[in-house]
């Protein structure tokens, strides 16, 4: 049976740009978004051309703990297992307000989903993958110290964060705060599954075209013209997904905690 991997975030942008190279890697795939729809159907119509042998799309709103639980517990009932779990799933603030403006709403909304929703999504997560890698096969997976050890991951998972981790907007605050604490539950993910054969990797995104960052398409280009991107272009959820195919082909699996950035420079140092 082929490997399986969830997209939260996935009917869309970068997520749907994910699913796409997933796809190409011949993954089965759940494709999860908020509201599912024409977006999530199209998602899963391309994602099949790509050659994933099997999509299934799910909803839930992950701003809620338990709505969260349920879509993994859907994910795990109908597949039976997963390989690849990427939190990409996101929202930036509805208003672009000052810092010194920024409403405690806001600021709730923004981490409730960004950051409090996948860290104890993720948190299931990485148990019901040590279940189901405990109960596989004990001759499979060799978990003792030692010579013995498997060479291939029982797992991945991934977080999608930002730029904002480490660049202040102070008209997104919240964004920012969130982005920061995502990177964070990344760090603290990788460091407890290192020895349960579960690889964690944080991807960085710089600035991608996508309805995110539609309505400063104009603003950046302009930036983007005077040089912010040292590579003087736009992302691509296709950039962000080719950077996923490398984690879930296994290319990576001795690189657990690495940050990758896909942001044509942007937070290079430079003088
Ligand atoms: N675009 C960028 O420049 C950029 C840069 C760095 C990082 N990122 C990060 O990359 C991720 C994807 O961004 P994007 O630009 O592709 O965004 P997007 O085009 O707005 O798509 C967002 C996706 O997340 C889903 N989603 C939003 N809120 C949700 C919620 N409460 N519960 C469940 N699903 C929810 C949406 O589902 P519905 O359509 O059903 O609402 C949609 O599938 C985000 O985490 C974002 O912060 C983006």
């Amino acid at each position: 049976m082929s490997k399986v991997a969830v997209v939260t975030g996935g009917s869309r942008g970068i997520g749907r740009g994910i699913v796409l190279e997933l796809a190409r890697l011949g993954y089965r795939i759940a494709i999860h978004s908020r509201t599912g729809g024409v977006a999530a159907e199209e998602a899963a119509r391309l994602a099949r051309e790509a050659g994933a042998p099997e999509v299934v799309t799910f909803e839930a709103d992950l701003a809620e703990i338990d709505a969260g639980v349920a879509l993994a517990e859907a994910v795990f009932l109908t597949f039976g297992r997963c390989d690849v779990w990427v939190n990409n799933a996101g929202i930036a603030p509805q208003v672009r307000a000052d810092l010194l403006e920024m409403t405690p709403e806001s600021w709730d909304t923004v981490l409730a989903t960004n950051l409090r929703g996948p860290f104890f999504l993720s948190q299931y997560v990485a148990r019901r993958m040590m279940e189901i890698r405990d109960g596989s096969s004990a001759a499979q997976h060799h978990h003792v110290a030692g010579t013995d050890r498997t060479r291939s991951a029982s797992g991945h998972i991934v977080f999608v964060t930002s730029v904002s981790s480490e660049l202040a907007s102070v008209a997104r605050g919240e964004y920012c705060v969130s982005k920061a604490g995502l990177s964070m539950v990344a760090h603290l993910f990788a460091a407890r599954l290192a020895d349960e054969g579960i690889v964690v990797t944080e991807i960085r995104p710089g600035i991608i075209a996508t309805d995110m960052t539609a309505g400063v398409r104009e603003k950046y280009d302009r930036l983007m013209e005077a040089g912010l991107v040292p590579q003087r272009r736009w992302g691509t959820p296709e950039d962000v997904g080719r950077a996923v195919a490398a984690i879930a082909r296994g290319d990576l699996d001795f690189s657990t905690g690495a940050v990758i950035h896909v942001d044509g420079g942007l937070t290079l140092g430079r003088l």
